[in-house]
């Protein structure tokens, strides 16, 4: 696949210091507290750019997603997009930059109406933005479904009609309709067969290639993330471990736990990197202090639990959060 590079026309989404929490109810106790999922999250996406962003389960990534799309609320930091402030912006403000961002979700089966059949859901995006409307609304419902595999002649078919990696092509069709500069696909093949997975990614590669659109690509397996993305993100207990451009990140780790997503890969490439990732991720209710990966992490010394390590540029274009400068590949 063509891999483009990166931030060389600027930034088109910039998250800055990005922190979310979420109120938590206190078990016999009036009252809550909140559960910090996000701790200064700060990662950019160049115009066209694939951004993948990787990590186990409940790391944080989905509320990533829902937080620059604005359908979570910020605590604190910055989400610019195309050089506008959205943490905190007005209603207009939202409302106009809607358009352009859009998402793709998982499950195929549930992000559709099953009432409703494909040239009702396309229309009614359609019809969001006032677009292709009139005699332009036909043609440009048949465009779509082109676009993403599928013949125009299912315009008037419903869900339950069409396989998963089907209904899967019609999510992708309802983002595309109103041409969004902007996609958060989260987890989008992950509900799917292997063999479905690479097709759905390829047209993903190939829609990004004829359309130009930028996505951020979250998934918890670095291999499929690794496939579609220019560069990648790793995400821990809601922070930042490692980023960089996707091959190096997958196959050259520079931080411990990426080491370890890689070396959890059923694959006979990375016999190099092996890196046991033993036990649960700990609650984001009590992290650990200092690096929060120091629980799970096989190189941690004593100085690892006084701060939080810093992200810092180990080599041109590559960032980690760990203090020890002697470990590449998952190996002092
Ligand atoms: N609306 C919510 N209210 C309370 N807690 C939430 C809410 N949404 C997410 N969380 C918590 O925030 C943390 C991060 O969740 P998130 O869904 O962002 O993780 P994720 O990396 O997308 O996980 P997965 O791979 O399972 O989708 C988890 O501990 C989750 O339980
Ligand atoms: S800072 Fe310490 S605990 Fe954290 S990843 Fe690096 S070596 Fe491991
Ligand atoms: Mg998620």
């Amino acid at each position: 696949m063509k891999k483009h590079l990166t931030l060389e026309n600027g930034p088109l989404l910039e998250v800055k210091n990005l922190c979310k929490s979420y109120p938590v109810a206190r078990k016999g106790l009036f009252g809550s507290r909140r559960m910090t999922v996000l701790r200064d999250v700060s990662l950019s996406l160049g115009f066209g750019e694939v951004l993948g962003l990787v990590g186990e389960s409940g790391s944080g990534k989905s509320t990533i997603g829902r937080t620059i799309l604005n359908l979570a609320k910020a605590d604190t930091g910055s989400v610019r997009f195309d050089g506008n402030e959205l943490v905190g912006a007005d209603a207009g403000t939202l409302r106009r930059l809607r358009k352009d961002m859009q998402i793709i979700f998982q499950d195929p089966y549930a992000s559709l109406d099953p009432r409703k059949s494909v040239r009702a859901t396309l229309s009614e995006a359609l019809d969001t933005h006032g677009l292709h409307t009139g005699a332009a609304r036909e043609p440009r419902l048949r465009e779509l479904l082109n676009l993403v595999g599928l013949s125009p002649d299912f315009l008037d078919r419903k869900p339950h009609q069409f396989s998963g990696g089907q209904r899967q092509r019609i999510g992708i069709a309802r983002a595309l309709a109103v041409e969004p500069r902007f996609i958060v696909a989260d987890e989008a093949v992950s509900a799917l067969d292997v063999s479905i997975q690479a097709q759905i990614l390829n047209l993903i590669a190939d829609l990004r290639e004829k359309t130009g659109v930028s996505l951020l690509f979250i998934s918890h397996d670095l291999s499929v993330v690794r496939f579609i993305s220019d560069r990648v993100v790793v995400l821990y207990l809601g922070r930042v471990m490692e980023s960089g451009p996707a091959d190096a990140v997958h196959f050259s780790p520079g931080h411990p736990y990426t080491a370890a997503l890689v070396s959890a890969e059923p694959s006979l490439h990375h016999q190099k990197t092996r890196v046991a990732l033993s036990g649960e991720i700990p609650s984001p209710l009590s992290p650990p202090s200092g690096c929060v990966f120091r629980t799970r992490c096989p190189f941690a010394l004593p100085g690892c639990a006084d701060k939080v390590p810093e992200l810092r540029e180990f080599s041109p274009g590559r960032w980690k959060a760990c203090i020890r400068d002697d470990i590449s590949e998952g190996r002092p």
